[in-house]
């Protein structure tokens, strides 16, 4: 079974349901709230677990009940939770506010996230015996540089969300094999707004990008590649898009390091999101791999 290592974020997230999403000023009348458990690296390591790899997270959560049901969470879809620490103070916090036709505005609260800057002694072990290390935005920029590189002095294939969007430092990029931007990040990485011209110029970045363009699909470049491969995505009715990043790179991964060929490859990682999307909530969503091969072969 291959092996994946997720460097990241846990969460748990608040979420409203609305029919619209208030502007500045206004007070709207929500539907329903819930706390579904979140964090773009958890999301990640729930998302390749379901999709049938053995996946181990690191990261941290803190010494509160959503710190307990995080661990649980991550526990019961078969992550290996020895290297999330639990430290003092608040577990991190996404408030969300979804809308009816499934779109989402977050303010994500570090919390115990802003913890980890650094990689603590049996990090870089794991990471080394793992075949792909996937990173996000969502902890100090110190500790993904520090895994990513970790990760290259061990022959690790890595992966990076891009998310939060910010600058990106030069070492992190140099230690990067696969970027998976949304449409939004790969314009403020490249500053070109079409994404076939967005996606060939993160090439001058990394050797591999992913572009997610939601419900369009995806648009696949590679500096060994004669041209960029277009995958369409699943025509589905959307509930919650939350997390469909997370699956789909969850997804992704798993088939990647099962040396898929990339075209189905990413079909199967876009057929994982789209059954994300029919369903609330980040976690709560992620589909297991027989209802991605059902979707994806059918
Ligand atoms: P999010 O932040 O909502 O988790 P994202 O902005 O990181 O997502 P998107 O490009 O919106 O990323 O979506 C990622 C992938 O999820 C898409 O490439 C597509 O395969 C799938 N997806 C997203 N929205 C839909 C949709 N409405 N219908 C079908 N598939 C979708
Ligand atoms: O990518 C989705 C995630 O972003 C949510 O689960 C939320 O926690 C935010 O971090």
């Amino acid at each position: 079974m291959t092996h994946i290592a997720v460097l990241g974020s846990t969460n748990m997230d608040l979420v409203a349901f609305v029919a619209k999403a208030p502007q500045r000023g206004e007070t709207v009348t929500g539907r329903e709230f819930r706390t579904v458990p979140g964090g773009k690296g958890a999301n990640q390591a729930i998302a390749a677990a379901r999709a049938g790899a053995t996946v181990s997270m690191i990261g941290a959560v803190g010494n509160d009940a959503f710190g307990t049901r995080l661990r649980e969470t991550l526990e019961h879809s078969g992550v290996d939770t020895d290297f999330l620490r639990t430290v003092e103070g608040p577990s991190g916090t996404a408030h969300i506010v979804v809308d009816d036709e499934g779109g989402n505005s977050i303010v994500v609260v570090p919390g115990a996230n802003g913890t980890v800057d650094h990689l603590s002694p049996g990090d870089e072990g794991l990471i080394a015996s793992a075949d792909t290390l996937l990173l996000q935005l969502e902890i100090p920029p110190a500790a993904v540089v520090a895994g990513a590189e970790a990760a290259r002095r061990h022959g690790v294939r890595t992966v990076l969300t891009p998310s939060p969007i910010q600058p990106l430092p030069p070492g992190l990029l140099a230690a990067t094999d696969l970027l998976v931007p949304n449409q939004y990040e790969a314009i403020t990485l490249t500053g070109r707004t079409d994404p076939r011209e967005a996606a060939a110029a993160l090439l001058e970045l990394v050797p591999r990008a992913v572009v997610t363009l939601g419900a369009t699909g995806c648009l696949y470049v590679a500096r060994d590649a004669a041209e960029p491969l277009v995958v369409p995505a699943p025509r589905v009715e959307a509930v919650d898009t939350t997390g469909a990043g997370d699956t789909f790179t969850g997804a992704l991964a798993v088939a990647l390091a099962e040396e898929k060929p990339v075209r189905e490859a990413l079909s199967w990682a876009a057929a994982a999101a789209s059954l994300s999307v029919e369903r609330a909530g980040a976690s709560a969503s992620m589909p297991y791999r027989p209802e991605i091969d059902a979707r994806f072969t059918s």
